[in-house]
């Protein structure tokens, strides 16, 4: 069945839906958040679609990893209702010529170096949302500007979309659980952890009473430096809803990073509380 008519059923029967959007390859953050909408929605939808248009020219879309049958298993073990899986034909038909774009949130941060990444993700949220037409959506705080982005796009679209928002599952060394970890090879995979302790210096250094943005990053950059297979991208302190930079901490902010270990980009963040 469609799942556009499986979900007017469902409203019939006056059940709330949930919408988990992924791109499969699915590990415990994704199957997080399908809990969280488990316990928010009467039924909840994971969508599965590697999506072309977020991908830049030389990323890594050819090679995104993919499980499919192994995610199956894993959503219907979770008690997930239904699984998307459309075709590229499917979200972007011939002809297709929309792109979203979210303004001034995207200027920082991962927008800087991926310049049609956030728009390619807003396009096909938007679609997403408008073929299932969920009660609440489920994403990650991993990813916290594309959070800031969507929450940013259903509001300005009054999509009518209650956005809810799971915090990062790590892995037991405390590296972000996330689908591109596959490819670090194991001395980088031993090292990628720095990515976290890093963070949690600058943490730490907050609770002794420190507030001064460079003196913080620049306690992360030591600590990541550490790391001879680690290149850092950008190392941030941001507003967590307008994503401007911000010198002193005065109220929470997003410190946010993107390492390098070898061709594998990895992002994590933490939220700093003065
Ligand atoms: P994907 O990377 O598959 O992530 C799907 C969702 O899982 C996102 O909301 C992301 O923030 C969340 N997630 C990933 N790793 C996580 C972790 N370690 N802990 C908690 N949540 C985690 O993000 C995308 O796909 C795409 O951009 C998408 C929104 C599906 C649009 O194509």
């Amino acid at each position: 069945m469609q799942v556009g008519k499986l979900v007017e059923q469902w409203r019939r029967a006056r059940m709330k839906v949930g919408l988990v959007p992924t791109m499969g390859a699915l590990h415990q953050g994704h199957l997080s958040l399908v809990s969280l909408a488990l316990g928010e929605a009467d039924r909840v939808i994971v969508s599965i679609f590697v999506n072309p248009s977020q991908f830049g020219r030389g990323e890594d879309l050819s090679s995104y990893p993919s499980n499919f049958d192994e995610d199956l298993k894993k959503l219907d073990e979770a008690g997930v209702h239904c699984v998307f899986f459309p075709s590229v034909d499917e979200i972007y038909p011939e002809g297709f010529s929309t792109s979203i774009h979210v303004s001034g949130l995207t200027d920082t941060l991962c927008g800087k170096y991926r310049p049609e990444h956030f728009d390619g993700v807003a396009t096909v949220c938007s679609i997403l949302m408008s073929i299932v037409r969920p009660d609440i959506a489920v994403f990650g705080r991993k990813d916290a500007q594309q959070l800031a982005v969507i929450r940013r796009m259903v509001d300005d679209l009054r999509l009518g979309v209650e956005i809810h928002a799971g915090d990062i599952i790590r892995e037991p060394d405390g590296l972000a659980m996330s689908s591109r970890n596959s490819y670090l090879d194991p001395d980088e995979r031993r090292q990628a952890p720095v990515i976290h302790s890093g963070l949690s210096r600058a943490a730490v250094l907050v609770s002794k009473g420190e507030r001064d943005t460079e003196r913080i990053c620049g306690a992360v950059r030591e600590a990541i430096a550490e790391a001879s297979l680690a290149t850092l991208q950008y190392l941030e302190l941001v507003d967590p809803d307008s994503m401007k930079p911000v010198s002193k901490l005065t109220t929470p902010a997003l410190l946010a990073v993107a390492v390098y270990f070898g061709h594998t980009r990895l992002i994590d963040n933490v939220i700093l509380k003065p």
